[in-house]
């Protein structure tokens, strides 16, 4: 661990994971895909327009004491498909993948019709195959293209 890094702008975390790589622009929508919203207490930085080699210029969040659900880094792949989820354990990485654009998606996303049963008052869990156009919702066939991340479940 390198303290004296002049390209450090966000401190190292002790343990959790650091979603690196992530598009420009995009690091409020990965909270949101994680459920934070800074209520809940969790201790998070996050890194807009970053310098970075790989891409013009990327975001970056840490989130201390807290790993992902594949189906949050499902997620994830659609809004930051260059994405790094590096795992951390006293402050070393012991994991690093790259996201995947996943088949199908499972929750985190809401359906944009409201009469969609995945909207009803005893919800069933939402489910988007994943085109290369947009995502499709299973149950309705509403085919969701640039606004993925406002559907983003609050
Ligand atoms: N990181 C962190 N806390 C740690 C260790 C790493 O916040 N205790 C961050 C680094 O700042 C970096 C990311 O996790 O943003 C990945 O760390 P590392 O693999 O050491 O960096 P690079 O080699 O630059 O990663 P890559 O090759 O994926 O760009
Ligand atoms: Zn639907």
């Amino acid at each position: 661990m390198t303290s004296d890094d002049p390209q450090l702008r966000v401190s190292k975390i002790r343990n959790g994971t650091v979603i690196d790589h992530v598009t420009a622009g995009q690091a409020l929508n990965v909270l949101a895909i994680l459920g934070i919203d800074g209520t809940g207490g969790e201790e998070v930085s996050v890194g807009m327009n970053v310098p970075s080699s790989r891409i013009d210029g990327k975001d970056v969040v840490k989130v201390e004491g807290r790993e992902l659900s594949q189906a949050e880094v499902d997620v994830l792949s659609l809004i930051a498909p260059e994405a790094t989820i590096n795992i951390i354990r006293d402050y070393e990485v012991i994991r690093k993948t790259r996201v995947q654009r996943p088949n199908a998606v499972v929750g985190v996303i809401e359906c944009p019709n409201h009469n969609c049963i995945t909207n009803a008052e005893e919800p069933v869990e939402s489910e988007f195959d994943v085109l290369d156009e947009g995502i499709r919702c299973r149950y309705c066939d509403t085919i969701l293209r640039e606004k993925l991340a406002a559907q983003i479940r609050a």
